[in-house]
């Protein structure tokens, strides 16, 4: 542990100095001293700092500022100003450092807090203005207050220095001087803009942050693209004080933020997926803590409930009795001082090993912390309520390597008397060994030389299947970017496990899960005896953040059994839909066999179409030429699926599908992998709104890929070239 150097430095006579008519300087230090400030705790010292604290630093004005910094020691404290009377509209400072809960400038108006400053956190060296908008506090006593509080797991930096008052903002932001108000509704609607400048939210209740910890969102400025709807029913009759930093005076979240009684989401815009596990609201990436616990499925994902795109990592939390409807409730994990919630897993503690009471489901995820996500470390929390709501364990992180950065994403399984974590460790998977899920012991790591390198590995999952009657060992790792289609893809590897090492058999890797460009980071449920039921992220970190959609972003893949099959040429991993999806669906429409040597059309497919179906056939084709089918729609749009028996090939070309513009990478190119040429392929496809899942020949070859159609295709069209096929028992199903 280094030793930590806090140290403070000094101002002057609290007196305020006019520099200019329309300046006063409230302190920036410049005599050495720190005047009538006074000092608490252990994290600033009696005198102010200068250059000589870290020669980085830099922003400041003249030789002094007041700074705490702290490398792993316990430092706690605050500094507060003398009172002084709120003469002009603004008050300008400079602010540095790390961006941290633990750190902030706040100010205290007769005492009661009215806004807190965190550093932006861009340069944590370079010091840059804020400015408190304090037009409504003029002619009332206030104080100023610098904190921190840090330790072994919290480090950080805060640097603040010349405080002024002035008729004019020095920083083009503003952070609010607070929305003060009495919570009496159930929701607080934040209105924000997609792809709008970040700002930092803090709702404080009695001093707490209500978000646990500050939260990025992007506030309206020009538009309200949606709302951030926040439950505050739990603070009813409470005073709220919310705070937003960096908004511009015009900005439209000003005199926006409301609070209802009621909030509908947005259930019906045009990509809402009707069968998918989509969130309510805001964005998802992968599946996550997914395990079978007392007759019900709980299935956590990457989300972020305050914006549409990837940020403050959250656990979501749906449940579901059947894999088919999904019952969305409150998110389980949030974010806390040793950072955001990463993808990890969940398992039933049945002989209580960890301690945490018999049968409690225990979550092993990955806290992501530092600027830019780099300290990743492995946490646990149990429930002991049916998944309902998790309490994080006291002496988390369980599991650190201060030596790698990318050390995330631990899927964990009870495998040979010993919990075995899966764990993504750069572009290797490392194996841990443990009796009760606290202590972590190395056993072996995996996948040097071998298997697609072009990115980062991710989300492991090892499981044992069987391949006629043999135990076989599979390996699921995603990988970003570097998938065969731009942007991120799932590769597996089929070996054995000995309880140590996982040893690959010689085959021809990288080994794709799924010939489509939108199914990735998927894992499988823990305790389903006899069953490996799979579910991915249906997107691709390529485009994820920029599909259209406006109050969520992306969704999952339907629950999917892994089983090991013969393509003709190998062992091959299949993924099919689970029986509980067939069974959801009824066959409405049957088309017999059709001979075709050019097309065929079908349409409609359905008179009363919503955007959600099965399509299955059974294509038999000559063993020559290019043959497949399109989806369309009454715009002119198509989706065209091509099997192509000169390369041996199956593509999507999605470049006319519908809304392809938000991102090049979409449609530059169909999305085209190589298959094993079969004598009939049976098809089933699975539409949803923004989604198709084809399955060939019992999921030899999935093919996942979403679509974003301006209205819903409800015509088929079957095509040939060069070659004639016959198509079999078209039949089309809804739910
Ligand atoms: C995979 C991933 C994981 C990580 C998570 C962060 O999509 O990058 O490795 O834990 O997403 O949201």
């Amino acid at each position: 542990m280094r030793r930590s150097i806090h140290i403070l430095y000094f101002a002057g006579l609290f007196l305020l100095s006019a520099s200019c008519k329309n300046t006063y300087i409230i302190d920036d230090f410049e005599d050495g001293s720190l005047g009538k400030w006074v000092v608490e705790g252990s994290a600033f010292s009696y005198t102010p700092a200068t250059e000589a604290l870290d020669s980085n630093i830099s922003g400041y004005k003249g030789s002094f500022f007041v700074a705490s910094k702290n490398h792993g020691t316990t430092v706690k404290g605050h500094l507060t100003s003398s009172s002084f009377v709120i003469q002009k509209d603004y008050i300008n400072f400079l602010l540095g450092g790390t961006p941290s809960p633990s750190a902030y400038v706040e100010l205290l108006v007769e005492g009661n807090l009215i806004v807190t400053s965190t550093p932006s956190g861009e340069d944590h060296n370079l010091l840059d203005w804020i400015s408190w908008d304090v037009s409504s506090f003029k002619g009332r006593k206030a104080n100023i207050r610098i904190n921190a509080d840090f330790n072994e797991q919290r480090k950080g930096l805060i640097i603040l220095d010349h405080i002024e008052m002035s008729s004019r903002p020095k920083s083009t932001y503003l952070d609010l001087c607070s929305f003060t108000f009495n919570a009496s509704k159930k929701w607080l609607l934040i209105p924000a803009e997609d792809g709008s400048d970040n700002s930092i939210l803090s709702i404080l209740c009695e001093d707490q942050n209500l978000l646990n910890v500050p939260q990025t969102i992007t506030p309206a400025r020009k538009r309200i693209d949606y709302y951030i709807p926040i439950d505050i029913s739990g603070v009813n009759s409470k005073m709220l004080n919310i705070q937003i930093t960096k908004v511009k005076k015009n900005d439209v979240v000003r005199g926006n933020i409301s609070q209802e009684d009621e909030y509908v989401f947005s259930y019906d815009e045009p990509y809402r997926q009707l069968w998918h596990m989509t969130p309510f609201h805001g964005w998802t990436n992968d599946p996550n803590g997914m395990v079978f616990h007392n007759g019900e499925y709980h299935l956590a994902y990457q989300y972020n409930p305050y914006g549409t795109r990837h940020n403050n990592m959250h656990w979501g939390y749906a449940v579901s009795k059947d894999l088919v409807t999904w019952e969305n409730r409150p998110f389980i994990l949030a974010p806390d001082s040793l950072g955001s919630i990463f993808s990890g897993s969940s398992v039933v503690d049945v002989e209580n090993t960890a301690g945490f009471g018999k049968n409690s489901i225990v979550a092993i995820y990955t806290s992501a912390g530092g600027k830019n996500y780099e300290i990743q470390q492995q946490s646990i929390a149990y429930s002991d309520d049916n998944g309902r709501s998790y309490t994080k364990y006291g002496k988390n992180p369980v599991l650190t390597d201060h030596s790698r950065t990318d050390f995330r994403d631990p899927k964990v399984a009870w495998i040979q008397g010993q919990w075995v974590m899966s764990l993504a460790t750069g572009q290797t998977i490392s194996f841990y060994g443990s009796s009760d899920l606290n202590g972590w012991k190395k056993i072996s790591e995996f996948g040097e030389g071998t298997g697609s390198h072009n990115g980062v590995w991710e989300c492991p999952d090892l499981i044992k299947l069987k391949y006629k009657d043999q135990d076989k060992w599979v390996l699921l790792v995603s990988i970003n970017p570097g998938g065969p289609h731009g942007g991120s893809a799932t590769q597996y590897f089929i070996g054995h496990f000995d309880g140590q090492h996982f040893i690959a058999d010689k085959m021809d890797y990288p080994l794709w899960l799924d010939a489509g460009a939108d199914n990735y980071a998927g894992v499988t449920f823990s305790n389903t005896p006899g069953r490996h039921i799979f579910i991915g992220w249906m997107s691709n970190w390529m485009y994820s953040n920029d599909v259209p959609t406006k109050s969520f972003r992306n969704s999952m893949t339907m629950p999917r059994e892994l089983y090991l099959k013969h393509d003709g040429e190998k062992i091959v991993l299949g993924n099919k839909p689970v029986p509980e999806i067939y069974d959801a669906f009824n066959l409405v429409k049957e088309v017999k066999n059709i001979s075709v040597s050019d097309s065929f059309l079908l349409d409609p497919l359905l008179t009363e179409n919503v955007g959600a179906y099965r399509v299955d056939f059974t294509i038999i084709p000559e063993q020559k030429g290019k043959f497949g089918f399109a989806l369309l729609n009454d715009k002119n749009e198509k989706a065209l699926f091509i099997i192509d028996h000169n390369t041996n090939t199956i593509s999507l070309d999605r470049s006319a599908s519908g809304l392809v513009s938000f991102h090049p990478g979409f449609a530059k190119n169909p999305v085209c992998s190589p298959i094993v040429r079969q004598a009939s392929y049976k098809m089933e496809l699975f539409v949803d709104k923004q989604s198709s899942e084809l399955f060939i020949n019992d999921g030899e070859v999935s093919f996942t890929n979403t679509l974003f159609p301006t209205s819903v295709y409800n015509k088929i069209q079957w095509i040939t070239e060069d070659c004639r096929i016959i198509i079999e028992d078209i039949k089309i199903y809804t739910l």
